[in-house]
Parts: C-alpha cells; sequence; structure tokens
C-alpha cells in the first residue's frame, strides 16, 4: 500500500505498471479488494481481475450471476467481464466531480455473486490527474489603488496539482507579494498617471502538476489620479485693451487654464486674486469659463491700465496665477472745457489795440488728439485770441472801442478738440467797455434861431438849445452856458439867460426893436467830464417889431409954432407943390409905413396931399377969390395894427410978396395967442441953446470913449453913425425917408420941442427955382438961425 501510495506520485506513464503490482497486493490480502485507478481511465480499461484476485473460478462466474453494484449511486462507473473477470471502467471517471477538493476519493464498488450469494467489496481509490489547470475567476481584472489584492485563481486539481505559484509579467511598476493565502500586487515605483493612465499587466498561475498547467489573467491597472497637477495658465500675462466707457458686460479678455489631474483635480475655477477695491468693481471674472467682463464704469482719464492677478483653482485647491493687463484706449469723451483765467472788466474805451483784456486757459481731459484743442473766437467782435504758452490764450483787441457804440461784448470762445467726432463747448465772456469822456456835446442844431417881438417881458422863454453827449454819467451830463460876449456893449448876460440843466433861453429884460433887431450870442454846453469838453452853438435872436412908436411929424412943427407958415404964389397951377408934411415913424415895415391925409381944410378942394409922399400940392389954379389963408390938419399914420396916427396943422399963405406978411402975424395972431411969439422966439433961442451944449457936451464925451469914431457929417452937425439905430436906413426902402431925413429924426427923437428943419436940405427939387421964400426977412432969419444950429 506504500508502495502504491508512492506509485501514485509517478506520472500517468508508469501507470500500467502500477496497476500490476496492485492486482498482486490485493491478492494478498484476503478480504476486500482495493484497487488505485487514475481518474479519467479510459471506458473499456481494465481496472484489475477481480475473478483472479478472489479467487474465484472463471466458469462459475456466469453462472453465479456476477455483477457490480455501487452503493446508491446511480452511475455505472465500472462492469464486470465475465468472461475474463476483469473490472472494466464503464463510465467517465472524474475525481475532482466525485470528490471535489477531497485528498482522498475512494469509489466504493459490491461484487456480488448468486448461487451462493457472496459480497465482496472492492474500493476503488481514484488519484488524482493534473487534468484541470488553474483558473481566474475573470479574464479580466480591473485594479485601482496601491495595493492590489489579488483574487486567487483556482484549479480544480488538488496537491500538486493545484495552483502552486504565479507569475507577473515584467513592468515597472508593480510586484508580486505572495504568502500562503494571497497574492497582491504591490507598487514599487510611483506611477504618473499622467505619464500613463493604465496598464495591462499578465499575471499567470502555474500548478505543480506534471505537465504543468497555467492560467493567466490580465490586469488592468487604472491609474488614479493624484492632485499633483496645478492649472497652469495658457499665458504667463494676458495683455488687453478696452475702450474706455464700455457697456456692462462687455467680455474683455478670457483666460484660461488647464489642469492635467483630471475630475475635481482638474477642475480649475478663477479667481481675481489680490485688487483693488476699485478694480473689484470694475471687472468681473467668470470662475468656470475663465472671461472677465466689464461690471463697472470704465473712465480712461480715471485710470488707463488695470493689472490684476487672476488666479486659477482646481478642485482640491491648487493654485496658479496669471497677470491680466488691460490698457483702456482712450475714446473722446471729455469736450474741453474753458477756463477764463482773468478778465480786465470794464476794459476802458480808449484802450490802444493788442491790449490784452483777459486770459483763457483751455482743458481736455482725453489724451492725445482728443485732447488738442483749437480755440477760436466769435466773428464780428473786435477782440481775438493769441495763443500763448500751452493751452493759455490771451484775448486781445483788435481794433478801438468805441463804448458809444457797443458798450457791452458778449464774446463767445468755443474750443473743439481733434477727436472724431470732435467735441466742443464754448463759453462766452462778458466785457463792458467802460466810458472815456471823448465825445463833447454836439448840438442838435448847427445854429439856433429864437423870434420875439420887442417889448416881451422880461424872463419870458425865447428857445431852447440841446446838445446831446453820448458819453456816460457825468462824462455825458450837459450843462449849458452863455459865452460871453456883448450885445449892443452891454454884457450877454444882461440880454440874456441860459438855464444850464435845461438849454432854454430866458430873456432878462425887455428888447425894444428899435434899439436893436438882432444879436447873436454863443452857448456852450459843456459836459461835466474831466477834462470837461465842450462845443458852442450860436443862438441868433431875432426881435421883431411891434407897432409901439406913433408916427412924428417932423415938419410941421406942432401947433403952436405958428412961424412956419408957406408961401404959395397966387400963380401956382394946379398940381404944384406947395408944401411936403415930413414924418417918420421909428418903427419898421408896416409899422412905419407912413400915409398921409387931409382931415381938415380951410378949402376943401384946393390941395391935396400924396398918400405916402406928404406932398401938398395944388389942385387946381390959384384964383383970386381964394382966402389968402388956408389951413390944412393933416394925419399921419402908421400902417401897424392897430396903427398909430399924428396929426399936424400946415399954414399956407396965398401970396407972392413978402410985404403982406403982416397978414402973417394976423394969421398967427388969429391962429394963436400972439403974446407967444416973443415966447417962442426967446424959448427957441434958450432951448437951442441948451440943445447945442448938450450936443457938444455928448460929442466930447463920445469922441473920447471910441477911437475912431465915424463921423457923419451933414451940415454942421457931426454925428457918429454908432448912435444911428442899425439899419435905420432901411426905412428909405419903404420911399418913407431919404437918409438925410434920419439924422433929422433922431434928432428930433424924444424932444418935442425941438422940432426943427434944415430946409435947404430937402427944398432944393421941392421948390421951384423962382420961388421968393427966402426973400421974405423973418423966415430968413430963423432959416439962417437954424443953418447956424
Ligand atoms: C450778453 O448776454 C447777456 C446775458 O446772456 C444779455 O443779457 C445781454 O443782452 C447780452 N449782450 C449782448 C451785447 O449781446
Ligand atoms: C468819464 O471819463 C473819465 C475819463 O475821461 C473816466 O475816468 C471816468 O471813469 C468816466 N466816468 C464814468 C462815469 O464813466
Ligand atoms: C466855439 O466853437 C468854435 C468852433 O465851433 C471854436 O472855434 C471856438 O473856440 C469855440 N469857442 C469857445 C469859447 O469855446
Amino acid at each position: 500500500f506504500i508502495w502504491t501510495q508512492s506509485c501514485t506520485r509517478f506520472s500517468a506513464l508508469r501507470l500500467l505498471f502500477c496497476f500490476a503490482s496492485f492486482i498482486v497486493t490485493l491478492h494478498l490480502v484476503n478480504g476486500d479488494l482495493s484497487y488505485s485507478i487514475p481518474e479519467e481511465i479510459k471506458r473499456g480499461d481494465a481496472i484489475g481481475n477481480i475473478a483472479k484476485d478472489l479467487g474465484l473460478d472463471l466458469r462459475t462466474l456466469s453462472s453465479r450471476k456476477a455483477r457490480v453494484d455501487f452503493d446508491g449511486t446511480s452511475k455505472q462507473y465500472c462492469d464486470m467481464n465475465l468472461n475474463t473477470g476483469d473490472l472494466i471502467a464503464s463510465e467517465r471517471i472524474d475525481r475532482e466531480s466525485l470528490c471535489g477538493k477531497k485528498p482522498s476519493c475512494v469509489l466504493k464498488v459490491d461484487l456480488v455473486l448468486e448461487n451462493p450469494l457472496e459480497l465482496h467489496r472492492v474500493s476503488l481509490h481514484i488519484h488524482d490527474v493534473n487534468d484541470n489547470s488553474p483558473k481566474f475567476k475573470k479574464d479580466l481584472i480591473e485594479m485601482e489603488g496601491n495595493r492590489f489584492s489579488i483574487e486567487e485563481a483556482h484549479d480544480a486539481d488538488i496537491g500538486q496539482n493545484a495552483v502552486q505559484r504565479y507569475n507577473l509579467q515584467k513592468n515597472d511598476n508593480f510586484i508580486l507579494a505572495q504568502d500562503s493565502n494571497t497574492v497582491e500586487l504591490v507598487l514599487e515605483n510611483r506611477l504618473d498617471r499622467e505619464k500613463q493612465k493604465e496598464l495591462n499587466l499578465l499575471l499567470t498561475a502555474l500548478d505543480g502538476g506534471s505537465p504543468q498547467r497555467s492560467g493567466t489573467v490580465v490586469i488592468h491597472v487604472t491609474v488614479l489620479d493624484a492632485n499633483d497637477n496645478a492649472p497652469v495658465f495658457s499665458q504667463a500675462v494676458y495683455k488687453a485693451s478696452l475702450p474706455e466707457n464700455s457697456p456692462p458686460d462687455t467680455v474683455v479678455i478670457k483666460v484660461s487654464a488647464t489642469d492635467a489631474d483630471e475630475g475635481v483635480n482638474g477642475d480649475v475655477t478663477f479667481y481675481f486674486g489680490q485688487v483693488s477695491d476699485e478694480d473689484v468693481n470694475a471687472f468681473s471674472i467668470d470662475p468656470k469659463t475663465g472671461e472677465i467682463r466689464v461690471t463697472g464704469v470704465i473712465d480712461f482719464e480715471d485710470r488707463s491700465s488695470f493689472e490684476m492677478r487672476v488666479q486659477a483653482k482646481d478642485g482640491l485647491g491648487l493654485n496658479s496665477y496669471a497677470k491680466v493687463t488691460i490698457d483702456i484706449t482712450d475714446i473722446n469723451d471729455n469736450a474741453p472745457v474753458i477756463y477764463l483765467k482773468s478778465l480786465t472788466n470794464p476794459i476802458p474805451e480808449n484802450v490802444s489795440p493788442g491790449t490784452e483784456v483777459g486770459i483763457i486757459n483751455v482743458q481736455d481731459r482725453d489724451s492725445e488728439n482728443n485732447r488738442q484743442v483749437r480755440c477760436s473766437i466769435q466773428q464780428n467782435v473786435p477782440f481775438k485770441l493769441v495763443p500763448s504758452v500751452k493751452n493759455y490764450y490771451s484775448v486781445v483787441t483788435t481794433g478801438q472801442l468805441d463804448r458809444e457804440l457797443v458798450s457791452d461784448y458778449n464774446i463767445t470762445i468755443t474750443a473743439t478738440d481733434e477727436g472724431s467726432p470732435p467735441l466742443s463747448s464754448s463759453k462766452t465772456v462778458q466785457l463792458s467797455v467802460a466810458d472815456i469822456n471823448d465825445n463833447p456835446p454836439v448840438f442838435e442844431e448847427q445854429s439856433y434861431s429864437a423870434y420875439v417881438t420887442e417889448n416881451n417881458k422880461p424872463g419870458s422863454t425865447l428857445c431852447s438849445v440841446s446838445a446831446r453827449d453820448p458819453d456816460w454819467r457825468q462824462n455825458g451830463t450837459v450843462i449849458y452856458s452863455l459865452l460871453p460876449g456883448e450885445v449892443n456893449g452891454a454884457p450877454v448876460s444882461s440880454c440874456l439867460s441860459v438855464n444850464g440843466d435845461t438849454g432854454v433861453i430866458h430873456a432878462v429884460r425887455s428888447f425894444d426893436y428899435e434899439q436893436f433887431r438882432s444879436f447873436k450870442v454863443h452857448v456852450m454846453a459843456r459836459d461835466n467830464g474831466s477834462p470837461p469838453l465842450s462845443s458852442n452853438v450860436t443862438v441868433s435872436v431875432f426881435i421883431s417889431d411891434v407897432n409901439d412908436n406913433s408916427p412924428q411929424i417932423l415938419y410941421p412943427g406942432p401947433e403952436g409954432n405958428s412961424f412956419m407958415t408957406e408961401l404959395v404964389p397966387k400963380a401956382a397951377h394946379g398940381g404944384s407943390l406947395v408944401s411936403k408934411v415930413i414924418a417918420v415913424d421909428a418903427d419898421s415895415g408896416q409899422n412905419a409905413w407912413l400915409s398921409y391925409h387931409i382931415v381938415k381944410s380951410t378949402d376943401p378942394g384946393l390941395f391935396a396931399i400924396g398918400l405916402h409922399s406928404g406932398e401938398i400940392r395944388t389942385q387946381r389954379d390959384i384964383s383970386e377969390s381964394d382966402s389968402m389963408k388956408q389951413n390944412l390938419i393933416v394925419s399921419v399914420k402908421d400902417n401897424g395894427q392897430p396903427s398909430l396916427s399924428a396929426t399936424c396943422s400946415m399954414y399956407l399963405l396965398i401970396s407972392d410978396n413978402l410985404a403982406e406978411v403982416p397978414e402973417l402975424k394976423d394969421i398967427s395972431y388969429d391962429e394963436k395967442n400972439s403974446k407967444l411969439t416973443s415966447y417962442l422966439i426967446i424959448a427957441l433961442v434958450s432951448v437951442s441953446t441948451f440943445f447945442l451944449t448938450f450936443i457938444i457936451i455928448i460929442l466930447g464925451v463920445r469922441f473920447c470913449r471910441r477911437r475912431k469914431p465915424r463921423l457923419l457929417f451933414d451940415g454942421a452937425v457931426a454925428i457918429p453913425s454908432a448912435y444911428l439905430p442899425p439899419n435905420y436906413a432901411d426905412v428909405d426902402g419903404t420911399g418913407t425917408l431919404r437918409s438925410t431925413y434920419n439924422y433929422d429924426a433922431y434928432l428930433t427923437t424924444g424932444s418935442r420941442t425941438s422940432d426943427f428943419k434944415f430946409v435947404t436940405s430937402y427944398n432944393d427939387n421941392t421948390l421951384p427955382a423962382d420961388q421968393t421964400l427966402r426973400k421974405s426977412p423973418s423966415d430968413f432969419i430963423v432959416k439962417r438961425v437954424f443953418s447956424f444950429l
């Protein structure tokens, strides 16, 4: 048995030899038989000759119905060859299915013989043959981790035929660690997932059979990620440029980072690193996509660039950083601003062209072209801009200013930058022009005329002058005054006065046309400036006549002077000039236009008087029947409204002979008081003497006062022309008087008692040459006296 046991350790090839030994051994053992057979014996192979081993007679076997029975098993693994007595395998005997992993596997067989019944127990020891390879449960083992226990391979065989050892394919990382009951893959060198994500290892399980069998499995090792990689930015520095005023949500730049790790370890999120508070509000970063967007107001003028650190972080907190530089580009969003740095306001109007009146400064917060500013000043003002240092401009006058034309300027200065589109702004500078007293007052008219009727009331208004001065306030305040001068030798102030404020001219006294008809004064208008400016104007005052003088009859003398009796020759024909009434009127024009009428006469048909000449003529021839004495009352009227008149009496004596003079006395006597004659002579002489003296005194006085008195000589008396009223001779034009009468009139004015007449001065052509007037002695005497005077 021991041998048999040892025999089982031999290879299958030696099976047959063992088999023979068994038979011998069984034969020696009296009683039960036992056979040892390898599993998987061929069907029909003899296991042993039972008949022989039991000493049974072959011939009786079939008669005794020898057969093999198995204990309670359905399967008939062996059979009996009745002819040979051999036990023959009739069914496949698989040790592994019969006994599994039991170390010994015995199949019990009963040999039954009948007649007589005989039972022999036969044990079939089935020994293992290496008919199974080691077998892993799966073909592929998925493995993760650092240390991997491997489920052992299974080998249905037992003992040496079971799995004896394992072999691992050669590799860099793993070795096999085996002990009695475990097999492990042990990581020997580090795995780098990033180099090799997975590897397949062939593991072979080997049994100890002969021939040896093996089973293999592929171990698929997936290398798990370790967070050994920080995220890596695609660029170390990101540069972006962004126009200012970009609206919120504008994407500025996108940062990206990769992480070689996987899963959470490779999950990169982005954050801003340390940033200042302002910048935090300006941009945001999308943690997932890395897009940096505008969130706040981007103003180039505040910040022209941003620099931020961006952090990329993976799931387990590995960080890396990149720099993001955002350059803001300028947009022309700031209009230039004009600052008025200084201004001379108001500016005197007399500043010379080119005077600087102000300084402006222009600023634009934008940059480069956007801050290049051009400045201009509005047209049509006498100012210009002169560029000075760096965005400073002087406002300079270009011409003469005149406050009286333009007193205020609104100077509009416009600044435009060179951006596109350009922006501009403007500023209005108000500038006033200060007054300079540069305008004299100017009268509204070149000259003024005032008309006043004589005998005006003192203080009456004659006219008013007015002057304008466009200057300001006191420089334009006009004050009127009279320029000193003389009117007929008297100071103007005694004639006129002017209201200094209003320019109204008043008469100071009453004017007498007969004294002077017009005069001129100068009125000055002066402003109140300092120094004052002035101008003057001529005011002509024209005095108009009023019929205030009644006609003055020069010849014949007033009633009572009966000396002057005209002789009318008896032979006088009709139409002969007999006499003439001479009258003057101090007034002028119509007021001095005299007309003569005979209001009463002794013989109304005999004499007529020339209406305007005053000549008395006979209307018819004198006849003897005519009364010798003729009286006429003549009225002299001027043409004024109302008219004034004077009357006189004319005595005419129709006689050829002075011898008839006594009648003269009678006439005189008749007419007047005869006593008067002597009185008259005395009075005449004394008045004449007095008058002469008076004349001489006046002449003397005048002669001394006037350096060059222009004397008018007529007869024996010289009278300065200055004493004649101006234009007195004009009256001559009216036909009333000739120049010679002027003198007479003058002498008689105001002195009715001194009436006289130079007969010679007028009678040359008024009386016929043959008149005998001069032959009358008394008349002659009278006339000589007058001539002498
Ligand atoms: C200047 O401007 C002021 C205020 O805007 C205005 O009252 C004035 O009339 C202007 N002057 C001129 C000369 O335009
Ligand atoms: C008047 O003119 C003078 C210079 O001529 C000037 O100094 C003064 O200020 C002016 N007065 C006014 C009220 O403008
Ligand atoms: C009056 O005005 C004239 C010019 O209009 C000038 O020649 C003269 O001097 C002035 N007289 C006075 C007193 O101002």
